[in-house]
């Protein structure tokens, strides 16, 4: 009996949610798989009414559950960064999420961008560090509002930070065993500090995993080769704020934040998977936004409990789904919300 935490958020979140939800009731009959729901109201909504972003007593109840399934963080009302820090961030750092893991992957039949690419060219991972780097949100103004001022923003990189997210990557290139290749994407031209630890570091765990080939990309260059030939990647390993920009980047060649999924990692504790995009304001209540992003991430959460093979058909579903629908944008699928969720459950 699996126990997972379900905080639908805000804006399209909980739309989203309910189609994953819908493919996780189905699916878990197909394959006899038991769980339990426990439902949050987190976000926007609630701390409009109660000022409560991320209670105490709630977060001691999600370091107990085994997976968290989450729509959505944002809400126009509420100012930028009270949600995202509060809720998202805080979840991630309190439960040691140090992963967010990323996959790239043009599903059958889905636009994209990059001319003349199919699946087969746009199929890799990026393994993003999730609990260091500028996210750590330390720093300080000094002289603040003077023609004087300076700002400071820190990006730390602790060596058991960079190590535990370095390993990671190493065994999941391994586990995914296509073309067993590593890239570390830094800027080691510039910020001497930071990715000299980092790329040591990857070369002192590269000499116990001879089998996994390796390489070094500058995080500009990446980007263009993330354009021009992404089919040189396999897996990606980065900081929290490269991962954070290169990864919107990838979500777009594999067809748009609507099929983009991710997972916050903790391999040794509670993970939490989301569809990467946001909570699209504009888009909310309307019954048109693409839940397949969130549906993937279900397959992600799926896998990371245990059920690879409902995973799998989940998978498999979605990957069927893409060839039906018009477009993976809100309002262009030719389809509905509901009626995307409806056909991933016709085709599990
Ligand atoms: C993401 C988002 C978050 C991040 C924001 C909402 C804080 O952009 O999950 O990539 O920067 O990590
Ligand atoms: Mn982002």
């Amino acid at each position: 009996m699996y126990k997972i935490a379900v905080i639908p958020g805000d804006g399209t979140g909980p739309e989203v949610v309910r189609e994953g939800l819908k493919v996780l009731e189905a699916v878990s009959k197909k394959t006899g798989f038991k769980y339990e729901k426990i439902m949050y109201d987190l976000g926007g909504e609630r701390y409009k009414k109660t000022k409560e972003v991320l209670p105490d007593s709630v977060l001691e109840e999600l370091k107990k559950v085994d997976v968290i399934y989450l729509g959505a963080v944002g809400h126009p009302d509420v100012k930028p960064g009270i949600l995202e820090k509060g809720l998202l961030l805080k979840l991630r750092f309190s439960l040691e999420q140090y992963i967010n893991l990323r996959p790239v992957e043009l599903y059958p039949g889905v636009w994209t961008p990059l001319k003349d690419k199919r699946p087969e060219d746009i199929d890799f991972v990026v393994v993003r560090e999730n609990n260091e780097g500028l996210y750590v949100g330390e720093g300080e103004f000094q002289n603040k509002g003077t023609k004087d001022e300076v700002a400071i923003q820190i990006s730390r990189n602790s060596r058991k930070g960079v190590e535990r997210c370095l390993r990671y990557a190493f065994e999941y290139t391994r586990k995914r065993n296509k073309r067993k290749q590593l890239t570390l994407c830094g800027k080691t031209n510039v910020l001497t500090y930071a990715f000299d630890l980092w790329e040591r570091t990857f070369n002192e765990l590269a000499k116990e995993y001879k089998d996994i080939k390796t390489d070094y990309t500058h995080v500009d260059a990446t980007c263009m080769w993330m354009v021009k030939n992404p089919e040189w990647f396999d897996v990606i390993v980065t900081d929290n704020m490269f991962g954070d920009i290169i990864t919107d980047l990838g979500a777009m060649i594999q067809g748009g934040m609507g099929i983009a999924a991710g997972g916050n990692l903790n391999p040794e504790g509670v993970s939490m998977f989301e569809p990467i995009g946001g909570s699209a304001p504009k888009y909310t209540g309307k019954n048109v936004i693409n839940p397949l992003a969130a549906i993937a991430a279900l397959s992600m959460l799926l896998d990371e409990i245990g059920e690879e093979k409902a995973a799998k058909m989940v998978e498999d579903s979605v990957k069927k789904v893409t060839t039906k629908m018009k477009s993976m944008s809100a309002g262009k699928m030719g389809y509905s919300t509901t009626e995307v969720g409806d056909l991933v459950v016709k085709y599990l």
